[in-house]
């Protein structure tokens, strides 16, 4: 019997049925953006040798099936069938276009105009206001003006420490498919210690990761929430007076770095709606946003880490896949134009994709509050914005945890080494 699956690109690939079961083809260890060239020399050169190779694995792994189960007709279950089936085949095109970074020389000169000390940039005003207050609260203490800042033991070290911090993390940014292996080391051991915890490997039995959706008002999801070993909030929205929708427990906290330069300018960054001794985790959008974490590092009790670049770009490799790729399907019209229907150099994921991305790295089983929207619901409980964002593509967000939850594999750029932990979602 064949059944014909359906992969990502929408091509039909056929799977064997055999007795109510469904094989899986194991991955053969080629990575997927070179199976496509893989089967082209495949069906040149090999193609009987192959057949006979694919035979073999096939039978190993049903007598391996059949130990497993102890024995074929005992414990077998129909509505548990196993799946053999080719690698998702992904239309190498789309992987190469969603790796390219069209902001990459824009970002790497500014990271240089930035370690040159070249603040005066337009679009940076608020940064400039940061450091204006921090000059103004080094000219307080001394009776003369400006040059006294440069000659400032404190301004000369926050200025090293910026300098070394964004170098650091210019310098790390680049592609690696199994960071989803180490955030555990990253992220988890930091928090484990500043609980008083020795960092094990061990994970987190159960994550929820709470968006800021208006839809959880309709729900009452707070004790579910709280019941989870780990909660992660977004962007510091506020729980009190929404405990019942959002509970009141948090672990993490998860936002960008716009987030903390707003808290910079605040008295002592002040940064903490669920209580100063909860970790905040943070993704760099503007590297500019150095100067803030290093102001603010510094009088943090609780750990404020920033997401390991590599990490980023992974998060952000797949998430403009999944945009390019609706894109097309969509729209009939070819990719080039991807970039100017959503502002390309500016395009992003947002908060809540690295947040599920973190928890899938860091926890047993992850579960998903408050993300998704409806017409009748606000667009955040917490405030009063209307509209969406226009660099983010929440729609192309969705098919991605659509994804991770029913079809794990049709996941681009993560390694195989890493597995996806289960998902629900609740609407
Ligand atoms: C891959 O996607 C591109 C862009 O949508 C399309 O032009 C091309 O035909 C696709 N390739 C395959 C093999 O499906
Ligand atoms: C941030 O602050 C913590 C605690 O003071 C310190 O251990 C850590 O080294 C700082 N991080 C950076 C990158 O400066």
């Amino acid at each position: 019997m064949q059944n014909i699956l359906y992969t990502q690109d929408g091509s039909a690939t056929p799977t064997f049925k055999i007795r109510g079961f469904f094989y899986y083809w194991p991955s053969l260890a080629i990575p997927s953006n070179h199976f496509v060239d893989f089967m082209a020399q495949i069906k040149r050169s090999v193609r009987p040798l192959f057949t006979i190779l694919l035979l073999t694995v096939f039978a190993i792994t049903l007598s391996f099936r059949i130990i497993v189960h102890g024995g074929f007709f005992s414990s077998f279950d129909l509505d548990n069938n196993i799946l053999i089936q080719p690698p998702v085949l992904f239309n190498s095109t789309l992987l190469k276009y969603a790796a390219t970074d069209v902001a990459e020389d824009k970002s790497k000169k500014e990271i240089e105009q930035l370690l040159e000390g070249n603040f005066a940039n337009k679009g940076r005003l608020r940064t400039f206001a940061t450091w204006r207050r921090f000059h103004h609260d080094i000219k307080a203490r001394s009776s003369s003006s400006i040059p006294v800042m440069l000659r400032s033991p404190i301004f000369y070290r926050y200025w090293l420490d910026f300098r070394r911090n964004l170098n650091n993390w210019a310098r790390k940014k680049r592609f690696q498919a199994d960071i989803m292996n180490e955030l555990v080391r990253l992220i988890k051991h930091p928090i484990d210690s500043h609980n008083g915890l020795m960092g094990s490997d061990k994970k987190y039995g159960s994550c929820a990761v709470v968006g800021n959706s208006g839809i959880l008002l309709k729900k009452n999801y707070g004790e579910l929430i709280d019941s989870h070993e780990m909660v992660i909030r977004l962007n510091n929205a506020r729980t009190e007076r929404f405990e019942q929708s959002v509970g009141s427990k948090t672990g993490v906290s998860f936002v960008n770095s716009n987030i903390l330069h707003l808290c910079a300018r605040r008295e002592g960054c002040f940064c903490h709606p669920y209580g100063v001794t909860v970790p905040m985790v943070m993704y760099i959008c503007q590297p500019v946003h150095f100067m803030d974490y290093t102001i603010c590092n510094a009088s943090h009790k609780a750990p404020l880490l920033i997401t390991d670049p590599r990490f980023d770009l992974l998060c952000a490799r797949i998430v403009k896949y999944y945009s390019v790729k609706r894109f097309v399907e969509e729209t009939g019209k070819s990719l080039e134009e991807w970039g100017s229907a959503h502002d390309g150099s500016m395009f992003h994921y947002s908060s809540g994709m690295q947040a599920v991305m973190l928890a899938l790295g860091i926890c047993e089983k992850v579960s998903i509050f408050g993300f998704g929207k409806l017409a009748s619901a606000k667009h955040h409980y917490h405030t009063n914005q209307k509209a969406e964002l226009r660099l983010h593509d929440y729609e192309a967000e969705y098919a991605f945890y659509h994804d991770i939850m029913e079809n794990p594999r049709a996941i681009p750029f993560v390694s195989d080494k890493f597995k996806i932990p289960p998902v629900v979602i609740y609407h």
